[in-house]
């Protein structure tokens, strides 16, 4: 047998696009409304030029006997909001899996020489063989996305809080409720760095969403006082999405209230609201080193669909050019 990883070339799209399409037919078997968007070759194809235009990507494919047989697709996020990292998203990859580990080194060896020393990629939390694959490539479990399928939303549970839609009057409990989450998760084990500047970013932008239509802002209220709040906007398209889904990006309770139902609470009456307003699912992520969401969507009945793994190189790797 003779494997060689060559680079990826727009006449690779179409074989890409039919390996593609095979790997999600796969995963359906197992979660039945996988991908929604994606039943044809071209949407499979559109997918793949989607990963492969994007700016600083490179992609390569497995080549078995002159015969192309898995493709690997990734790119360079600059820096911004998260750290510089490359990524690989789901659908940036197909194909033989024996191929991935040679196609992750071929690349690797690029984003490395371009000092990009985090590496992220998406994998579906049911398929054990792959996560074993890149658990043996040194990356590990950072982030998890679950979805919660309405048909098994429970009623809505009794309520001992006062829970509504925040309102103009709110901004000032807004900015003060909006960073419960995100200072949590400065502390262990997660150990999220963040800065005062981003901690502003995240008060001003939960501010204004009391103002967009598109965005459902919940609050809590214990006994008159601000207790927790929890946010919702329509998800985008995206494999990982059933159609009717509402995406929940956020969502806390003050540190001195939790352990009280609170949370419990305000997701029954949320999720059962948006269930009204005619959504089927809903889809949250969550860190895994955040005991206490890692522990709380599941036992709302959120289930793991994809986890993120990551890969932290030493920012001196690719430095030594020795003779051998
Ligand atoms: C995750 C979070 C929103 C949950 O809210 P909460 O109000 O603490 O959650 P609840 O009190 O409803 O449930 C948490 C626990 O308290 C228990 N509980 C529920 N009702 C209770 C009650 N009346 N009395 C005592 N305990 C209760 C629950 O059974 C649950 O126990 P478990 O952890 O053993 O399963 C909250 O802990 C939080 O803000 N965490 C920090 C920020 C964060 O992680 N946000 C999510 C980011 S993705």
């Amino acid at each position: 047998m003779k494997l060689e990883i060559l680079p990826f070339e727009k006449k690779h799209l179409d074989i890409a696009a039919n390996l593609l399409l095979h790997r999600i037919e796969k995963i359906r078997k197992k979660i039945n409304w996988f991908a929604p968007d994606l039943n044809s070759k071209a949407e499979a194809r559109k997918a793949v030029e989607m990963e492969f235009t994007k700016d600083l990507s490179t992609g390569v494919i497995a080549s078995v006997d002159d015969q192309m047989v898995a493709y690997m697709i990734g790119y360079i996020y600059p820096g911004g909001v998260f750290e510089r990292s490359a990524w690989v998203q789901l659908a940036g990859y197909g194909g033989q899996e024996k191929c991935f580990r040679e196609m992750y080194s071929f690349l690797a060896k690029d984003w490395i020489s371009d000092r990009c020393f985090l590496h992220e990629i998406m994998v579906p939390s049911l398929n054990r063989e792959l996560l074993e694959l890149w658990y043996s490539l040194s990356f590990g479990q950072e982030q998890i996305y679950g979805v919660l399928d309405f048909k098994e939303l429970g009623v809505p549970q009794p309520l001992n809080i006062e829970i509504r839609e925040a309102k103009d009057e709110d901004r000032l409990i807004v900015r003060q409720l909006a960073v419960t989450n995100v200072i949590h998760q400065t502390r262990s084990p997660v150990f999220a760095p963040v800065s005062s500047e981003y901690l502003d970013q995240v008060r001003n932008s939960y501010e204004e969403a009391i103002d967009d239509q598109e965005i459902f802002l919940f609050l809590g209220f214990h006994e008159s006082e601000p207790a927790g709040y929890q946010v919702y906007y329509p998800a985008q398209p995206a494999l990982h999405s059933p159609p009717k889904t509402i995406c929940l990006p956020a969502a806390g309770v003050v540190n001195k209230m939790r352990g009280k139902g609170i949370g419990t609470q305000m997701t029954s009456y949320c999720l059962n609201w948006l269930k009204e307003k005619g959504y089927n699912y809903c889809l949250t992520d969550w860190r895994s080193t955040n005991l206490l969401s890692s522990k709380f969507w599941p036992k709302n009945g959120f289930k793991p669909i994809i986890y993120r793994l990551s890969r932290r190189i030493h920012p001196d790797a690719g430095t030594a050019n020795y003779d051998d």
